[in-house]
């Protein structure tokens, strides 16, 4: 089978190589930037805009892929599905209409109130900047100001965290129309990804992102620093009961995307927070997480070609899905100053990596070396029967890049994780 990736950072590259594990699979590739890790598994790539569906299109025909499998938001949102399928060629990815669940905030509270689905935070979406001003003044308790649209994962303000009241507001005005402002929530984070053909979904391993810039979770937002997963494909700080009210609010969202005559097909991706009450939807996304799909796809067993047929013709199957019994631990470098200020350009080296799997990101490979760009690196992922061992693995190779980069060195550490715990014990 032939396969079009439609993508080019660390997430994408990931996905080429779940593929490319079944030797039947031939990987094609379309990106912005050359990503010299999916340039080296793909028969071909072509360098262009990813949200240039009618590019896309052509390229896909003149490879004569089978399927494509979207990678980020940016081209759902243009409607990449939906050209592509008009096309007959099937795909791993929501059509526009359904990708509104990520690429709109509003619609996704709203759909989650209208279908009286549980974990959807107290929330109000605006239209006017003076209303949102008056509620943000007169309101008791902490507040956070989202924009409706997409923002990479560095568009929310918590107000009680990061700004004050003075800070929310400011940041209302600044956004000029639409804003969502939800309930700060309180808890831990965890993330459940599932496949979706429509109609079920099928669970992959829990994950937890690290959002924050710097360690002991300080500094501003990022893309994601890194996350982990543990062997048993849970979290020590999600309860069965946890993780079943966090399947069943998934399920009932696609339930309820079905309803709107919108079927939800591809990767959805569900970020909660569980709180002392039960997980609570923070947000969806459209896709894989990044990293969260490094962490994942390095388990998957199974042939991802075959779910990916699954997904489109509406066949997904739970026993054909399997993920190995271990412990992910991954590691983002970033450029210095990242995310704020980051300054591209300088040439990293990769020393010894063995024990962990190296996925390129954000990078450019010139006249045989690699470069820093602005965005996230290249990340590694150990695996391991503990988390510990994970850990060490993904800390060895980290260690071992030479540059103007850097890293969390505390993410999949056995401290970290047992503060996470000792939070949950805390709030419950
Ligand atoms: P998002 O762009 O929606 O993924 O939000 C980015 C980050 O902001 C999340 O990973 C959370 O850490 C935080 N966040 C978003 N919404 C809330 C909320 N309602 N309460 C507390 N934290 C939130
Ligand atoms: N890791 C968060 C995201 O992919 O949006």
């Amino acid at each position: 089978m032939k396969a079009l990736v439609v993508g080019g950072g660390g997430r994408e590259h990931a996905i080429a190589a779940a593929l490319a594990r079944n030797p039947e699979t031939h990987v094609f590739s379309v990106m912005a930037k050359r990503n010299p890790g999916i340039a080296h598994i793909a028969k071909k790539i072509l360098l262009h805009k990813e949200t240039d569906t009618g590019r896309v299109l052509a390229f896909a025909h003149e490879c004569g892929v089978d399927y494509a499998v979207i990678g980020p938001e940016a081209p759902l949102e243009a409607g990449i599905v939906d050209v592509l399928e008009a096309a007959g060629i099937p795909c791993v990815g929501p059509s526009r209409a359904a990708a509104r669940l990520e690429t709109d905030k509003a619609f996704c509270r709203e759909l989650m109130h209208r279908y009286r689905i549980p974990g959807c935070p107290e929330y109000r979406v605006f239209h006017d900047t003076d209303d949102a001003v008056a509620f943000v003044e007169n309101y008791d308790g902490d507040l956070v100001v989202k924009p409706v649209g997409l923002t990479g994962g560095k568009g929310v303000r918590i107000m009680g965290e990061q700004v004050d009241r003075e800070g929310a507001i400011e940041y209302v005005r600044s956004l000029h129309g639409v804003a969502v402002i939800e309930e700060r929530l309180l808890g831990e984070e965890f993330t459940l990804q599932a496949f979706a053909d429509g109609k079920s979904l099928v669970p992959m391993p829990l994950v937890q992102d690290h959002k924050r810039a710097f360690e002991g979770d300080t500094g501003p937002n990022t893309g994601g620093m890194g996350s982990y997963s543990m062997p048993d494909h849970r979290m020590p700080f999600v309860k069965d009961a946890d993780y079943k009210k966090a399947l069943d609010i998934m399920m009932a969202t696609i339930a309820a995307m079905a309803q709107e005559g919108h079927p939800y097909k591809g990767i959805l991706y569900g970020q909660f927070m569980n709180t002392a009450n039960g997980p609570k939807v923070i947000e969806y996304n459209a896709r894989f997480g990044d990293p969260e799909a490094m962490n994942v796809l390095s388990l998957l067993s199974s042939d991802l070609g075959e779910t990916a047929c699954g997904i489109a013709d509406g066949t997904l199957c739970s026993k054909a899905v399997t993920f190995d019994k271990k412990a992910t631990v991954c590691k983002y470098l970033v450029p210095e100053g990242y995310p704020d200020k980051p300054v591209p350009g300088d040439t990293v080296t990769v020393g010894d990596h063995t024990g962990a799997l190296l996925y390129y990101a954000n990078i450019e490979e010139r006249d045989g070396r690699l470069a820093t760009l602005t965005s996230r690196t290249l990340a590694f992922v150990g695996m391991g029967d503990t988390l510990e061992e994970a850990q060490e693995h993904a800390e060895k190779a980290a260690s071992s890049v030479k540059g103007n980069v850097r890293y969390r060195r505390d993410i999949g550490t056995v401290k970290l994780l047992n503060q996470r715990i000792a939070h949950m014990k805390e709030l419950r």
